[in-house]
Formats: C-alpha cells, structure tokens, sequence
C-alpha cells in the first residue's frame, strides 16, 4: 500500500537532467501481449463429480448463451476426471463410463473425446493434475471417497505428453501431494515446465500453464521464470469458497464478498504481471449462490482492474440474464483484457478504506480506476488525476462504466459517493504525464544496465523499446536493484528495424533517483533494448 508523492517541477527536470534524456519522446508501436485466459472451470460447481456428460453440457451452454462470443474459450476440468488409476507401464486409466466414446469411432476412456467435441464447438479444453504423488482428494476429499495416487510425480514427462496428444490446450497443476510431502514448489514445477516444453515440442501442442500452490513459497517471485520459461498464470492464494455442488451435502454453502476482495489483496504482485504472466485470484464466484448482484459487479469489477484470469466457476447451464450480463460486459472485458497486460496498482489511499486503484491501458492517457469503499458507511472519494501518472493541468473525461454512462470532462479530479462495501468502475481518458527516456549506460556482452533511474511512483510503469526481428518470442531477466529477476517475454516486432515497446510495472525506491535496472539477454539473442521511458 503506498501513496504516491507529487514531485514538484523541479524534481522533473532533475530527473531528466540526470538521465541526459529528453522527455516527450515519439512513441513507438505498442505490441500486444497475450491476454489473461478467460473461461470456466469445472470445480466451483460440480467438485469431484466432473464427467463427460456435464462437461460438454457447459461447453454448449457457453457457445451458445453469448459468453464464446464475448471471448470466453476454455472449459476446464478440474480434480475429479481421474481417480488414480495407471497401467503397467504408467498410463493414466480414466473411468470409461465417466469418459465414454461421444462420436461414432471412438472408444471409451479415452480424454480425447471430450477434447474433440469441446473443439468441434471452437472452444479450448483444459485438464488438471497435481505436482505430488496424491492430488487434493487424500486431504481432506470434498464429497466422495479419498482416491490417492492422482499426481503427476514420477510421470511429469508421460503426464504432460499425454495431455498434449489428447489435445488439451492447458493444464492447472495444483499442489496437495507437493505440500504434503512438503517438496519445494520452484523446483518441482520447473520440472513441470521443462516437461510441458518437452510435450509441445513433440507434438506441437500448445500447453497452456496455470500453477496453482495457493501463493504458497511466493509464486509471483518464481513462477515468472520457471524452468527457463515463465509459467501463464499463477494462483496467488486460496480458494475463495468450497465448491457449492446442487443437490448434495455442499448445496448450503454461500460464496462471500469479503473472501473476494480477500482474493483480490493476495494477487497484487504488478511488478511480476507483465509481458502476458498474470496473477491469478481464484475461479470467479459469478452466478453461484451467496453475492448480491451488485457484488457479482464488483467482483468482476475487481477482476478486471487486477488483469486477472477471468475462469467462471459457475453452472453456465443455470446463469440468470443478469449474472451473464456482468460476465459479457464489453467494456468490463476490455479492461482486463487490455493488451498492455498491466496489473492494477493502489494510487491512493485518501483515508483508511477509501482506495483508489488504477491500471494502466493501451490507448494513450486511458486509466481504468477503481474508487473502493471497504468502510461501513457511504464516502465521497476523489481520484486525482496526478494518482493515475494523468497531466492535472488538463482536463480528463470519465465514464462510469457498469452505468455505461459519460460523467463528462472534469479538471484535475473527479469525486463520487461509493456506498459501503462497494466500487465504482470508471474509465478515464486524459493526457499522459511526461516519460524520462534513458539509454543503457553500461554495456557487457549479455547484459545492459539502466543507472540512475527515478520515478515518482514506487511501483512505476516503464515502457521498453526494442527490437525482436525473430518469428518467436525472445526473453530476458530483468532485475530492479538488486531484486529477485522476472523473465521479460518480448514479442516479434516484425521483420523491419523498427522498435515496438512492451511495458511493466517495476518497484523503485521514489525517494532516490539511484534505482538501477539491469536486464540479462541469452547469448547471441536477437532482441536490442534500445531504451526505457520511465512514468
Ligand atoms: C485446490 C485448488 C482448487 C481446486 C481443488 C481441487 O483446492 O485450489 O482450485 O482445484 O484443489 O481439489
């Protein structure tokens, strides 16, 4: 939690003085980088009684109740489509009752099927296993009997293979068996990575990599950079509620808000989000029993601002008009999905409770902010331009955006009242405050340093030009004094020389202006960081 300092002008020229660098540079162009994943997840709302017959129940009701049209794409299935069973030679054995043949030619027990058929509607299709030897259900199985052995541990390589030439397109690695023989998260899903790579490579399959160990072990330090490769997404903590099941034992239980914005507090990592890796709070709780309507909105509203992984929880066959209206929200969607792939940071904190958060999108001077009410009662609560790194000199437009109304154009601020317990979702449209270009200042094969480097911000936005004339991504490590290094993917910018930029969210020491970013390029990449602008 911080709360920005407003440096005077003075400070500014300072600033630009000792990078020797002019500010207002041209911009080069923005590459996207991929977008947080969006879909549903098995677990929620069926637990451990995930089969084919539901699976492809929730597949058509999302291809066709207008959430594949918004962008939702992956059904996912969770713990419960495997109870542990292998043959001699260590395949996994599936029920094939659970997993029967669905098209003509098939044959029973084979997860390719269900795969086909999720394709053949143009959705993605998602499997689960765990790091350990047991999965989830030796802890403490949430209906059912405890089944052990549903872990990968021992078979990463045969596992991982196996979920590619299904076809699976992404796979969550959850954590009960790696916890319970208390094995060290970093290094076992490493492993995974390396095994994942591996399985793309021999079939071509993308793999899709969701880790989920809770926070456990600080992810978000390691899971960027996992294996030499970075993993997609990464849980950040527990899960926000127990699956509500219908018509079984767990049919009482209530999703609550406060565990959401629990949810919501643990993901907040921004200087590991960047370049297409995202923190991710939990399956959302949209549509299950327990939040009023309007707290569904917030959720999503919460969601969105952070970037997070947009994965439903709920039975899509039962969603009401009003729980699908707050998941197909365009602009809503287009928040999190923004292809600056930031984090929300905390812009201030005008009194205990009374927050304004803000992301930074794509567009020129576009801030999607957050005004959140954790207090008992209604506040007033004013977001200052200068918070969101906005020019206050000049007037900014604002839109509320669950109301999908203009607010109009405001100088320097815009106050709304937020009743308790709630947000306001707004989208503001202003100048960009002026950028300090610096240029490397040290220079060893493989390694580039950026000295002297001063923001205002202590978890401040730096843009990175480059070139990456390859056809793949490329990557480097980038350490911020002295801090553990996150990968940087940095996409093709094309096959000319001209420089494309990826942005970050990095944690700098604003009271100095001696921070020092140095970033470690694999010998003989192709990728030139020409400079950095520093918000
Ligand atoms: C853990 C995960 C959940 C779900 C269950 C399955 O608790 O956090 O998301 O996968 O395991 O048992």
């Amino acid at each position: 939690m911080y709360k920005p300092v407003r440096w005077p002008m003075l400070s500014l020229l300072l600033c630009a003085a000792l990078a020797g660098s002019a500010l207002n540079a041209a911009q080069p162009t923005l590459i996207p980088v991929p977008p947080p994943p969006m879909g549903w997840s098995s677990w929620n709302a069926f637990s451990n009684t995930i089969n084919s017959e539901i699976t492809l129940a929730q597949a058509k009701a999302m291809a066709t109740n207008g959430m594949q049209r918004a962008g939702y794409q992956y059904i996912n299935i969770d713990e419960g489509w495997w109870l542990g069973a292998r043959d001699k030679d260590g395949n996994i054995i599936v029920d094939p009752n659970a997993w029967p043949a669905i098209a003509a030619g098939e044959r029973a027990g084979d997860m390719a099927n269900i795969v086909r058929s999720i394709h053949s509607l143009g959705l993605k299709a998602g499997i689960y296993t765990d790091a350990g030897r047991d999965g989830c259900s030796t802890v403490g199985p949430d209906l059912g009997p405890s089944y052990p052995n549903t872990g990968s541990e021992g078979h990463y390589e045969q596992d991982f293979l196996q979920f590619a030439r299904w076809g699976f397109d992404y796979v969550k690695v959850d954590w009960c068996g790696g916890d319970k023989e208390n094995l060290d998260p970093a290094i076992q899903y490493a492993e995974i990575a390396r095994a994942i790579a591996h399985a793309e490579a021999a079939t071509g399959h993308r793999l899709y990599y969701s880790i989920c160990n809770w926070g456990k072990h600080s992810p978000f330090t390691w899971a960027p950079n996992v294996g030499g490769v970075a993993a997609d997404i990464w849980r950040t903590g527990g899960d926000i509620v127990a699956p509500i099941v219908a018509n079984s034992k767990n049919a009482d239980r209530k999703a609550e808000f406060k565990e959401v914005l629990r949810e919501f507090d643990q993901a907040q990592h921004p200087q590991a989000q960047h370049t297409g890796y995202y923190n991710d709070p939990d399956m959302m709780v949209v549509g299950m029993p327990g939040l009023t309507e309007q707290q569904n909105r917030a959720h999503m509203s919460l969601w969105a601002i952070s970037g997070g992984p947009l994965l439903v929880g709920a039975d899509l066959t039962g969603l009401s008009a009003t729980d699908l209206a707050t998941l197909t929200n365009s602009e809503v969607l287009r928040i999190d999905q923004d292809s600056l792939g930031l984090q929300s940071v905390l812009a201030a904190e005008p009194a205990p409770g009374l927050q304004v958060w803000s992301k930074p999108l794509s567009k020129t001077g576009e801030r999607a902010a957050l005004l959140l009410n954790r207090t008992a009662a209604a506040a007033s609560i004013t977001v200052h331009w200068s918070d969101l790194d906005l020019r206050d000199d000049s007037s900014a437009e604002v839109r509320d955006v669950w109301a999908g109304s203009d607010r109009g154009k405001f100088p320097g601020s815009y106050t709304a009242t937020v009743p308790a317990g709630d947000l306001i979702l707004l989208l503001i449209r202003g100048s960009e405050s002026p950028t300090t270009t610096h240029r490397p200042e040290v220079q060893r094969t493989g390694e580039l340093a950026f000295a002297n480097v001063l923001s205002r911000f202590p978890v401040a936005r730096v843009d990175i030009q480059y070139v990456n004339s390859g056809k793949t991504l490329r990557f480097a490590e980038l350490r911020v004094n002295g801090q553990v290094a996150t990968k940087i993917a940095f996409p093709p910018t094309g096959s000319g020389a001209a420089p494309g930029t990826v942005s970050l969210e990095v944690m700098m020491d604003s009271s100095s202006g001696k921070n020092q970013l140095t970033f470690a390029l694999p010998v003989g990449s192709r990728t030139a960081i020409q400079s950095i602008a520093v918000h």
